[in-house]
């Protein structure tokens, strides 16, 4: 089986996902590449349509053992005709828990046929140079388990012939899954003097819930809790303040000091 176009879909408020996605897309090396980079509201509005001569390689980051809430109602409405797919998780050194599985269940509902699936490590969103967490993943080794990881798929395809189905990968996991997709609801961000209202961080949300304004101003009911506003910031002015975050991230610190490998499915 010959694949002409990859799309490559990703959610990616801090861009462990996408370098990862791309990795994947540079190993399978197909004719051409359409990337559909779901992470800001503007793109979440037009449906994605794919057929049987495009490869899907989706990839979203695992948000409390779940597929980010935020992205499910675009991810449900991918019409699909036959497409392979291949399902991507990054996570944080924590679990993926049933994120790969939930992620494969959504794709293939739409009509795509998951055809491989790999969970691979991202540098946790909580994570900071003094509270380091998986920090500088995914590094040159995962990058290029990554484009193995594509290669294998392409040899995979070849070895199909045409007008058979390729056989769907095997993906870790259980239902009902057992993370929990409701995130707090937590104002946890402080803005400090080195401020300069110069907007980034509000282009950077992926939820609009910065201010474009004043960047102070946070609307915390809508905040999906990614920090991008943090890692993005020209100034380095936003942190995370002392509270329920702050005491996750020390948690996650201390409980995920070993470096985890990427695990990939077919
Ligand atoms: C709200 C939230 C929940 C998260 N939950 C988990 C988790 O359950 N397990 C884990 O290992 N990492 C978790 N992470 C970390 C992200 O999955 C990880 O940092 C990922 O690489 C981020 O992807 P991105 O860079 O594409 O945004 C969480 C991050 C956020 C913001």
């Amino acid at each position: 089986m010959q694949i002409d176009t990859a799309k490559l879909v990703y959610f990616s408020p801090t861009g462990t996902t996408q370098k990862v996605v791309r990795a994947i897309a540079r190993g399978l090396n197909p004719g051409s590449i359409e990337e559909i980079d779901i992470t800001k509201p503007a793109a979440r509005v037009r449906p994605l349509q794919t057929s049987e001569d495009d490869l899907l390689i989706i990839g979203v980051p695992v948000y409390v053992g779940r597929v980010p809430a935020i992205v499910l109602p675009w991810l449900k409405a991918i019409r699909a005709q036959n497409t392979p797919a291949v399902c991507v998780v990054l996570y944080g050194n924590r679990t993926y828990e049933d994120t790969l599985l939930e992620l494969r269940n959504l794709v293939t509902q739409c009509g795509c046929r998951a055809v491989a699936g790999a969970a691979f490590l991202g540098e946790h969103s909580f994570s900071d140079a003094g509270t380091p967490i998986a920090a500088g993943r995914p590094d040159a080794g995962d990058l290029r388990r990554a484009e193995e990881f594509g290669q294998k798929i392409r040899e995979q395809l070849r070895s199909v012939s045409p007008g058979s189905p390729v056989p769907e990968a095997a993906i870790p996991g259980q239902y009902p899954y057992r993370g929990d997709s409701r995130l707090w609801t937590e104002d946890f961000i402080e803005v400090s003097d080195a401020c300069t209202q110069c907007g980034s961080c509000a282009g950077q949300c992926p939820v609009g819930a910065i201010d474009a304004e004043d960047s102070k101003k946070i609307d915390a009911k809508l905040c999906v809790s990614c920090c991008a506003c943090i890692r993005y910031c020209p100034e380095h002015a936003r942190s995370i303040k002392p509270g329920r975050v702050k005491d996750a991230q020390l948690r996650l610190h201390t409980l995920y000091p070993d470096r985890k490998e990427p695990e990939c499915f077919f």
